[in-house]
Parts: structure tokens; C-alpha cells; sequence
């Protein structure tokens, strides 16, 4: 059957029908929105590689989380910028951290009705802005693992739902899981970025939380982006170590990668809408050269479309008013 039997525009025709068409259902409660809290700050402060994201001190993020959930949103992922730095990031598991602080205080205004998640990672707390320790120029990994170990039972003992390890370091996961249970936390979750890519799209990020590598590049940890044959064995190692939730990160330029672990595995998925994924509109949309929020719903939408079940983002702070107007 083909034209003009075959009419496509039939079901096109008017709002209602394109509606009930449609298969992708953006929902606020698919997003986890960021947030960087920063212990040298009285009040928040602009970013500016990301319009209208800011570095926040301790005692705006109640409120800030208040929003977030008003937007319909249930979780955020927590990035800290601590006090002082230096070569094995031990303000990452201080029990006064920044990050720990924060998490105890969402979690005794929010309780249950928040998922509070952090990203567990040395490169904002070590003076070398590496994710791992650093020894005669190369980026240690079993030493890191016994770091990333204390960072997650602290972030757990402080209240943490989720751990979402970021270091791409071997065993991460394998590790985390086992340092938690022995601490007893073997309720808490992980979520791995387990298709972590060495990206040009984490540039306004690296200036938001302060974490560029101070020498060399990321490249020795995280993956080349002509590979995918190698993502898809980092998440299914992730999932045998006991992963809870796998992500690809970023998500726009590897909406590939989503589809296939999509395919391969009956695991949740993630998909990590990058800074640079945000300010790239952001910065078209202050030119007047797209429409910000169709263009957002129309990213979200494509990364759900591949696969994702779940989509960090920094859009999420705005999504919930937007959705209703849709
Ligand atoms: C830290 C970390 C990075 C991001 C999340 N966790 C930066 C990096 O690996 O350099 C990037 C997030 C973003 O760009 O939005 N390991």
C-alpha cells in the first residue's frame, strides 16, 4: 500500500491526534538535575561557561533542592568544591565534607521524597585535577580504588540513596559495592558511569567545579570516542560488578552507544547531558539562533528515544514549568 492510499499526514492533522501519536513521553521524574556546592561561598555564584547555573554555598541548597522538586524532579547528583585540595583529595571522604554536609542536610529536610545522589571522584579534590592519584606522571588506579572506597562509605554514612562512581578507574565498581556491604550499606546503590568518554563536552564543567587536570589529559582513564565495541565491554563489566544503573556520558554524541547497551542489557540506563551539551544551546539560544526549550525537549526526547531511562541534565532545574506548557 503506498500513495494515495496511504495518507501519513492523516494522523498529523491536528494537535490532539499528534498527541495521542506520539511515543516518547518526556516526565520531570526521567531527570537527575546537578548541583555544585561549594564550601568557599556565602552566596551562590553565576558560572560563566553555563548561563544560569551556579556554584551554591551550603545554605541555598535547600531551597534550590525545593525547587527542584517542584519542578516534578525527584533526584539531583551532588558535585563538591571543597576548602583545600591536595594529592590524594582526602577532603573527598572528609565526614565534614562539603559534599557530606550537604547530603545530611537534604536528607534531613527532604527524607525518602528526594533521591540524593553524588558523584564519586578525586578530580575536584586533588591539586593534580587528576581522578586518581597521581604518581610520577601516570594516574595510579588500585591506590585510587582504596580512596574511592572511603569516598563512597562517607557519601553512604551520610545519607547518600545513590554513589555514582566517575573516576573510571578499573574495579571502581567491584570495590565500592564491597566497601559498602562490609560498612553496612548494602542498600545503597550504584551508579556507574561506565561509558565514560574523554570529551570536549565537559569543558564548562571543568570551569564550573574547578577539576581541570592541572598536566596532561584524561585519555589514559577515560575512553576515545572511535570505539564502541569498548563501551559496551566497560558497562557489561560494570553490571557483573554489581552496577545498579549503567550510564554513557556524554549522551549527545553517543546516542549510539545508548541504543546498543539499550539492546544488550536489561539494566537501567542512564545518559549524562553534558555542560557542554548545555551551554552549546544556551549560548545559540542567547544569540536568538534556536528556541531554548524546544530545542532541550527536543535533545531530551532524542536521548530518551535511543534508550535512556534516565537523563542527568542541567535543564531539569527549568523542565517541570516547561512540560506543563507544552
Ligand atoms: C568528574 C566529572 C566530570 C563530569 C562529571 N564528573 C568532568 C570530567 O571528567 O572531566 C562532566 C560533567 C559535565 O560536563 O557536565 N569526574
Amino acid at each position: 500500500m503506498t500513495y494515495p492510499n496511504v495518507r501519513m499526514r492523516r494522523l498529523r492533522r491536528t494537535p490532539a491526534l499528534r498527541t495521542m501519536m506520539q511515543k516518547i513521553n518526556l516526565q520531570p521524574a526521567d531527570l537527575i538535575c546537578p548541583l555544585f556546592v561549594d564550601e568557599n561561598l556565602k552566596k551562590a555564584v553565576p558560572i560563566e561557561s553555563m548561563p544560569e547555573y551556579y556554584r551554591l554555598p551550603l545554605n541555598t541548597i535547600r531551597d534550590e533542592a525545593k525547587h527542584i522538586l517542584s519542578q516534578g524532579v525527584k533526584a539531583l547528583i551532588l558535585f563538591g568544591l571543597p576548602r583545600t585540595k591536595d594529592g590524594i583529595g582526602s577532603q573527598a571522604y572528609a565526614q565534614d565534607g562539603v559534599v557530606q554536609k550537604a547530603v545530611a542536610v537534604l536528607k534531613a529536610e527532604f527524607g525518602d521524597d528526594l533521591v540524593v545522589m553524588t558523584d564519586v571522584c578525586l578530580c575536584e579534590y586533588t591539586s593534580t585535577g587528576h581522578c586518581g592519584i597521581v604518581k610520577d606522571g601516570e594516574i595510579m588506579n588500585d591506590p585510587t580504588l582504596e580512596v574511592l572506597r572511603k569516598v563512597a562509605v562517607s557519601h553512604a554514612q551520610s545519607g547518600a540513596d545513590i554513589v555514582a562512581p566517575s573516576g573510571m578507574m578499573d574495579g571502581q565498581v567491584k570495590s565500592i559495592r564491597e566497601a559498602l556491604d562490609e560498612s553496612g550499606f548494602c542498600q545503597t546503590a550504584i551508579m556507574a558511569y561506565s561509558a565514560k568518554f574523554a570529551s570536549s563536552f565537559y569543558s564548562p564543567f571543568r570551569n564550573a567545579a574547578e577539576c581541570a587536570p592541572q598536566s596532561g589529559s584524561r585519555k589514559s582513564y577515560q575512553m576515545g570516542f572511535g570505539n564502541a565495541e569498548e563501551a559496551l565491554r566497560e558497562i557489561e563489566i560494570d553490571v557483573s560488578e554489581g552496577a545498579d544503573i549503567v550510564m554513557v556520558k556524554p549522551a549527545l554524541a553517543y546516542l549510539d552507544i545508548i541504543s546498543a547497551a539499550r539492546s544488550r542489557f536489561n539494566v537501567p540506563i542512564a545518559a549524562y547531558n553534558v555542560s557542554g551539551e548545555y551551554s552549546m544551546v544556551k549560548a545559540a539560544a542567547r544569540n536568538g539562533w534556536l528556541d531554548e526549550r524546544q530545542a532541550a525537549l527536543e535533545i531530551l526526547a532524542g536521548i530518551k528515544r535511543a534508550g535512556a531511562d534516565l537523563i542527568i541534565t542541567y535543564f531539569a532545574r527549568d523542565i517541570g514549568a516547561w512540560l506543563k506548557q507544552e
